[in-house]
């Protein structure tokens, strides 16, 4: 039985006449194939790679790469907590044990007792000039104070949101954030940083 919608599918098999390379079309296809059924499982990634027409190694070792892709249950809402150095300079530190205290997780990649929340330290997002920030649900949110993230976690409870599928284009290809002021709605430009330089807490 298959895990993704036949909607999905059909998506995702549409992507590759975006690009030069229809290759390059397996990035966004797993971020739609992760929006909607909340992480990838084996079972996805092999039917990205037959939607794809790709091999399917190939296309898991682009999710195992990526902190933007997820091989395990996350919350419903994710917080990637910028930790490099510029928001490290300016706090990331405290907005990474307030957001842990506020979503009630210990560590990164820990689930919320109610399944709303979990978050990840990640690599620069682009936005070093607005730091301390974070993505939350697609969204980039600037100057970070504990008043923020409470009332990011307070709206999110009192109306958890179903998984909703990102307006295209996909959730990888964007602007860079042009403001300063509040929140922003801005998608990213790039995939976040690879695991492999993702920077661990006290290291
Ligand atoms: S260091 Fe945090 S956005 Fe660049």
């Amino acid at each position: 039985m298959s895990v993704l919608s036949p909607r999905l599918v059909d998506e995702i098999k549409a992507l590759p006449a975006r690009y030069p390379q229809p290759r390059s079309a397996v990035m966004p296809a797993l971020d739609l194939a992760q929006e909607e059924i909340g992480y990838l499982t084996p079972e996805a990634m092999s039917e990205v790679a037959v939607a794809l027409q790709l091999d399917p190694g190939y296309v898991e070792g682009v999710a195992t790469f990526y902190t933007l892709f997820h091989l395990s249950p996350i919350g419903k809402h994710l917080f990637y907590v910028c930790t490099n150095l510029s928001c490290t300079l300016r706090g990331a530190g405290d907005i990474v044990d307030h957001v842990k205290g506020a979503i009630g997780v210990k560590e990164a990649g820990e689930v919320s007792s109610d399944g709303l929340f979990s978050y990840e330290e990640v690599e620069c997002l682009g936005a070093c000039e607005f730091a301390p920030m974070l993505r939350l649900d697609h969204q980039y949110h600037y100057d970070l104070t504990a008043e923020k993230i409470d009332r990011l976690v307070a709206e999110r409870k009192l109306a958890p949101a179903s998984r909703e599928a990102p307006a295209a284009p996909p959730a990888l290809w964007a602007t860079s954030p042009a403001s300063g002021e509040g929140d922003s709605s801005h998608r990213l430009t790039k995939p976040l940083a690879p695991k492999k330089v993702r920077k661990k807490k006290g290291g």
